[in-house]
């Protein structure tokens, strides 16, 4: 358990609170790229407690800028799209892509007040279905090298949802692998055939054991934990029978992402990215290793749980999340159907809108937890005394020399488990349409 001030010290994301100034060293999902596809591409954005609208402008260039007019603060986001900019319906106010007030059209001829006018307007780049914005000062990092970036587009999957609570909670259930033998248990294993786009559903490594029997059976996951150039390495070994192990890679990647191996050919990573501090919203990149990946499929299964614009779960606290004690008793751990995604967002809402530490107990299994809890209070320590070049990627290593990460599932004799998972990438990459080789 932690005191209140550390626990407010670690999830508030204010531009004026610790842990935002952290987070606004790096990208920042702010949108999918889907979002800017209809007829009108303009959509509101609210990122580390800022309002912001998103659009494209008539020449496909992006622009991210305050969502209140700083006339008397009209919402933009409903503003006229043209001459490359956004103007205010209100008093036709126009403001470009960088922020600047270019027109009052209301105020005298010759005025120059418009030159002393700027709303806030923060650098994109769109990669792979996903819009980042940079929200910190300075020139923004380049993005590091990893696979979903790296990745050609047919190959990558973006997809998003939305939690009700901080994200530092949300976080730090995907950093927890001991959660998945309970939460996400099956009590009954399905076909793997049907398992396309599913995470756990998979049979594990080059066996045929089912991966959701594989959880199930060995619930006592022993946990190694490295730092990395990006953040955190988590090793998640299952001592099997007969003196096998089965050994599962997943990363943290500083500050709010994770990486890991979803099936045999994808991996998924995934950014716990703060609304505000009480709402975040995920977004995942599937990265496929293998064919390209099939994204009418995959956003089609998500559509079915989740509500646009706002990517909504349409299970969720208001209705109990579709909790149903029968099939508590007989078919999954939960009661709340098979999508995995909903077992996480029960689990990390149900903690209330911010997770209370200073009534937790943390035990051996959550050493992921408190290893990233130390990270980040390293990380921001550090820039209180203006060590940024401290931070993780935001110096001592160039972001673009950062590959992988190496995330997956692997099964080896217990004696040799570490060179299993480093075989599995190197034959997983070897094999890859667009990496291999390297
Ligand atoms: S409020 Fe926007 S132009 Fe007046
Ligand atoms: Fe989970």
């Amino acid at each position: 358990m932690i005191s209140q001030e550390l626990n407010d010290r670690l999830t508030r994301v204010g531009r004026d609170q610790p842990a935002g100034q952290v987070l606004r060293r790096y990208w920042q999902p702010a949108a999918l790229s889907d979002e800017l596809k209809g007829p009108r591409p303009v959509v509101p954005v609210t990122l580390l407690g800022e309002k912001l609208v998103l659009f494209r402008d008539n020449a496909g260039e992006l622009g991210l800028i305050g969502r209140h007019c700083p006339h008397r603060g009209a919402d933009l986001c409903y503003g006229r799209r043209e001459d490359n900019g956004l103007r205010c319906p209100f008093h036709g106010w126009h403001f470009d892509r960088t922020g600047q007030c270019v027109e009052q059209p209301g105020e005298p001829e010759g005025s120059k007040m418009h030159e002393q006018i700027r709303t806030p307007a923060y650098p994109l780049v769109e990669r792979n279905g996903i819009v980042f914005a940079y929200m910190g000062p300075g020139d923004p990092p380049p993005l590091p090298n990893f696979d979903c970036f790296r990745a050609p587009d047919t190959h990558v999957f973006a997809f998003k949802g939305l939690w009700e609570c901080n994200w530092l909670q949300a976080l730090e259930v995907g950093i927890d692998p001991a959660h998945a033998s309970f939460l996400h248990r099956f009590l009954e294993d399905e076909d793997p055939k049907d398992s396309y786009g599913k995470q756990f559903r998979d049979s594990a490594a080059d066996t045929n054991i089912p991966m959701t029997k594989l959880l199930r059976d060995y619930p006592r996951p022993e946990i190694r934990v490295e730092e990395t150039e990006f953040g955190l390495k988590l090793t998640a070994l299952r001592h099997m029978e007969n003196g096998l192990t089965h050994v599962r890679v997943t990363n943290q990647i500083f500050p709010e992402a994770i990486c890991i191996p979803m099936s045999r050919e994808m991996t998924i990573t995934q950014w716990h990215v703060p609304i505000d501090d009480e709402n975040c919203y995920w977004y995942s990149m599937f990265t496929s290793f293998d064919k390209p990946v099939n994204k009418e499929l995959m956003r089609e299964q998500r559509l079915k749980e989740h509500r646009l614009p706002d990517y909504a779960p349409r299970k969720n606290k208001r209705n109990d999340y579709g909790y149903d004690p029968e099939e508590q008793a007989r078919e999954t751990y939960t009661g709340m159907g098979l999508d995995i995604n909903v077992h996480d967002q029960w689990a990390v809402e149900s903690m209330g809108p911010i997770q209370d530490r200073t009534d937790e107990h943390l035990g051996k299994t959550d050493v992921g937890i408190v290893r990233y809890r130390r990270m980040l209070r390293a990380a921001m320590d550090a820039l209180e005394k203006g060590e940024e070049s401290a931070l993780p990627m935001r110096g001592a290593v160039d972001p673009a020399t950062i590959r992988g990460p190496l995330s997956n599932d692997a099964i080896a004799d217990s004696a040799d488990w570490d060179a299993a998972s480093l075989r599995a990438d190197a034959e997983r990459r070897d094999a890859c349409p667009w990496d291999a080789g390297l």
